[in-house]
C-alpha cells in the first residue's frame, strides 16, 4: 500500500514518500526503493561534466507523465543550452492530454516533439526541432565569425523512458546501450545526423519524486518496477484513479461495473474500495486461488501489465490543466 509523509523539504535531498511492500512486509521510503540512490551524486557529476561538452539537450519525458518523469535538476545543470523536449510513448498516452501538454511546454518556450519511439513515428522531427532551438546560438556564433559546426547534442532522461530506442531510431542502427543506472557509464561516440552530432550514450537521471501523485503515476506507468512496489497497492490506486479520470476503461476492458467508489484517505481504505473490483475482474477472467476465490494479487499484476501495454486504452496519468 502507499502512504505519504511529507515535511515539505525540497525533493532533491530527501525522498519522503513511503510505500508498503507486502513482499518484505514493511514500509520502504523512496530512497530505499530508488534505483541506485548512492549513485545520484556521482550521476549528477557525470552528467554535468558531459553537459559541458555538448551544445544542446534532448530531454526525454514520458508523455503519460511529463511532470513526474522529469528530473528537477536537469534545467539547472544545463543552463540556457538549446533544449528540445521529446515526449515518448505518445502511442500509449491520451491524445487530448498530449495536445495540452505540448501547448504547455510551448508556452514555456520549449521546442516539443511527440514520438512513438517504438514504431519511429515522429522521430524525424527531432533534428529539425534541434535546429530551431539552436537558431539563437547559431546566430550568436555567426556574429562572432565562428563557422557553423555540428550541434553536439545529448539525450537525457529517466530509466526506461525510451532513450536508447530514440538514439537507435535516429542512428538507424543499434547504437545505444543504456542501463538503468543514473549517470553516464559507457564509452562515448558521436553519431553524425546531418547538422547534428548525437552522443551515442544517454544521460540517465532519476525522476521527480516529490509528491504522492507523481510516485503513483510513475508506478502505474511501470517506471517503478513491480518487483519493488506492491502491485496490489498500485493497482488499487489505479482502480480509484481510473474511476475518476477514465471511468469507462475498466468496465470496457473487463466487463465489470464499477460501484460508487468512496473517497479514501489512506491505503487501507483504498484497498477496501478497490478489492471488490479486482475480485470481479478475477472472477471474470478466471484468475482464482485455491478454493475458487478470486486471486486479487495476481489480478492486480495482470491489470497493471495490461495498463502499461495500452490494453486499457490510451491514458495520461498526469493531467495537464492548461
Ligand atoms: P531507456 O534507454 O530510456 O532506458 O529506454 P529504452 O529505449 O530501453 O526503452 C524501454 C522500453 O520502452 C523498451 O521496451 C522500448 O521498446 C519501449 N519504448 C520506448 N519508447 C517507446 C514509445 O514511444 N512507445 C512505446 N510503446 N514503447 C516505447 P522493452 O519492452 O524493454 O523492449 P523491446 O522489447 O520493445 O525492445
Amino acid at each position: 500500500m502507499f502512504g505519504c509523509i511529507s515535511d515539505g523539504e525540497p525533493l532533491a535531498s530527501r525522498f519522503l514518500i513511503q510505500v508498503y511492500n507486502s513482499k518484505c512486509g514493511g514500509w520502504l521510503s523512496l530512497e530505499q526503493i530508488h534505483w541506485f540512490p548512492g549513485h545520484m551524486a556521482k550521476a549528477r557529476r557525470e552528467i554535468a561534466e558531459t553537459l559541458r561538452r555538448v551544445d544542446a539537450v534532448l530531454e526525454l519525458l514520458d508523455a503519460r507523465l511529463p511532470h513526474a518523469s522529469a528530473n528537477p535538476m536537469l534545467r539547472a545543470m544545463m543552463g540556457n543550452k538549446p533544449r528540445v523536449v521529446v515526449l515518448t510513448r505518445t502511442d500509449l498516452a491520451d491524445p487530448e492530454q498530449t495536445k495540452l501538454w505540448v501547448r504547455k511546454f510551448e508556452a514555456d518556450g520549449a521546442q516539443v516533439v511527440t514520438v512513438d519511439a517504438k514504431s519511429g513515428t515522429g522521430t524525424n522531427r527531432i533534428v529539425p526541432a534541434l535546429e530551431v532551438s539552436a537558431a539563437p546560438l547559431r546566430e550568436r556564433e555567426a556574429r562572432r565569425g565562428i563557422r557553423p559546426r555540428p550541434l553536439r547534442t545529448m539525450v537525457v532522461g529517466i530509466p526506461n523512458v525510451g532513450k536508447s530506442t530514440v538514439i537507435n531510431r535516429l542512428a538507424g542502427r543499434s547504437a545505444a546501450k543504456t542501463g538503468d543506472r543514473p549517470g553516464i557509464t559507457q564509452s562515448q561516440q558521436w553519431i553524425r545526423l546531418g547538422t547534428v552530432e548525437l552522443l551515442d550514450t544517454p544521460g540517465v537521471l532519476w525522476p521527480k519524486l516529490d509528491d504522492e501523485a507523481g510516485a503513483y503515476a510513475l508506478a502505474m506507468s511501470g517506471a517503478i518496477k513491480s518487483n519493488v512496489l506492491d502491485p496490489a497497492a498500485v493497482c488499487a490506486y489505479f482502480v480509484l484513479w481510473a474511476a475518476q479520470h477514465y471511468p469507462d476503461a475498466i468496465p470496457d476492458r473487463y466487463g465489470v461495473t464499477l460501484p460508487q467508489l468512496p473517497a479514501w484517505s489512506n491505503q487501507a481504505e483504498a484497498w477496501q474500495a478497490a478489492e471488490p473490483v479486482l475480485e470481479q475482474i478475477g472472477r471474470q477472467r478466471g484468475i482464482l486461488a485455491s478454493g475458487g476465490v478470486p486471486d486479487t494479487e495476481r489480478t492486480a499484476e495482470i491489470v497493471l501489465r495490461e495498463l502499461q501495454t495500452g490494453k486499457l486504452g490510451r491514458m495520461t496519468f498526469e493531467w495537464c490543466h492548461a
